[in-house]
């Protein structure tokens, strides 16, 4: 355990030049311990995304970004080509970690564009440019979780019971998440909000993660099982749900932790007003609906065994386990972006987003 115990004055993902490394809290350790790890190979950087020791989907796409630029700065040649071929490589091994996260290949991407907007220009400044272009999108992310905080905000009220699934909070992001923005943002206006999280099985990332930011910033916080949320609804106790999201399709199913379309089902039953934050980041518009998002499984030990001390079902079970799911847009009161809160229909107010983000980014060139 490191000697400062809160959470949120350690960074989720960051880089440091000094010695050339992404570094990134362990999650897999928390709460109990922190751990800070320094990668520097591809091979650790890909592990860490893969274990989930870094997660969250933007915290997924910073991690990226900073690790693309640190296979760019290993390849050692000054023939654009060659560069460019190589860093394809890193590029899609990087992207071969986890498959549900659009922040994953949408950082990438965008640290790929650059690379092919600077042809013709020295291998060296092209690295340079790399560099500055993963830490601008990760300080972006800071502004854009603060954003979807204050759109959030202005949906709920001094005193509301919020319920939230997985962690979408700081430790999924680089500062406030995206679901716990609000949160964050009501406390620093004193909304004194009841946050009950679920534990989020199988790995716990409500319980062990999210109760333990949300805590460390001295909210009042309750966990509850995954099965206990809608017994919570009935009794009128939450005023509304806000998840977090992997990915967004156009027509807004979402996909984010496995049992957030649980939620929605319930939220829908008790008229909760269920929403979904996400940075437009996170929002895939090539894809229709969400039978287009590829679901990531993963291992049956995850389920069985990890917490226990002996297994917990027989040995050679079959075992489901999808790392998400995808809620119905229908159950969806609204999506809150950086940009405003769209409402149903989808296909339209998702593609206003993009406008205004559109409009938003030629003004900052101009500006510039
Ligand atoms: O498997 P994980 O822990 O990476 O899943 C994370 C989630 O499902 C989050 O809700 C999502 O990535 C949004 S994070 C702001």
């Amino acid at each position: 355990m490191m000697a400062d115990n809160n959470i949120l004055n350690y960074d989720t993902v960051a880089l440091d030049d000094s010695r050339h490394a992404l570094v990134i809290i362990d999650q897999t350790r928390l709460p109990n311990h922190i751990e800070m790890l320094a990668l520097t190979e591809q091979k650790e950087i890909w592990d860490a995304i893969y274990l989930l020791k870094v997660r969250g989907a933007p915290a997924i796409g910073v991690a990226a970004a900073i690790g693309i630029y640190l296979a760019a700065r290993q390849i050692s040649t000054d023939d654009y080509d060659t560069f460019c071929q190589k860093f394809k490589e890193a590029s899609d091994y990087l992207n071969s970690s986890r498959p549900t996260a659009v922040n994953l290949s949408w950082a990438l991407k965008r640290m790929e564009q650059l690379v092919i907007r600077m042809k013709g220009q020295p291998v060296a400044r092209i690295v340079e440019a790399l560099h500055d272009e993963a830490l601008a999108i990760r300080e972006e992310d800071i502004n854009v979780c603060r954003a979807i905080g204050k759109n959030g905000l202005a949906l709920v009220n001094p005193g509301d019971g919020l319920l939230t699934h997985c962690n979408a909070g700081q430790l999924a992001t680089v500062r406030y998440g995206t679901a716990t923005a609000p949160m964050y943002l009501g406390k620093e206006e004193g909304y004194d909000f009841k946050i009950y999280c679920d534990e989020t099985r199988p790995l716990l990332q409500g319980a062990r993660l999210t109760s333990f930011e949300l805590s460390s910033a001295g909210m009042d916080v309750t966990v509850l099982c995954d099965n206990m949320s809608a017994s919570l609804m009935r009794q009128g106790k939450i005023n509304a749900v806000f998840v977090g999201c992997d990915r967004v399709a156009r027509n807004g199913d979402t996909a984010n932790k496995i049992g957030t379309s649980m939620v929605a089902l319930a939220a829908r039953r008790y008229n909760v007003p269920f929403y979904v934050c996400a940075p437009t980041s996170t929002i895939d518009m090539s894809i229709g609906g969400g039978d287009g998002i590829v679901i990531e499984q993963r291992k049956a030990e995850e389920v069985t065994a990890m917490w226990y001390k002996q297994p917990m079902a027989p040995e050679g079970v079959k075992v489901y386990n999808p790392a998400f799911d995808v809620t119905d847009a229908d159950l969806i009161t609204g999506i809150v972006t950086e940009f405003g809160v769209a409402y149903p229909p989808y296909e339209d107010s998702l593609a206003r987003i993009f406008l205004k983000k559109e409009v938003h980014s030629k003004v900052v060139d101009l500006l510039k």
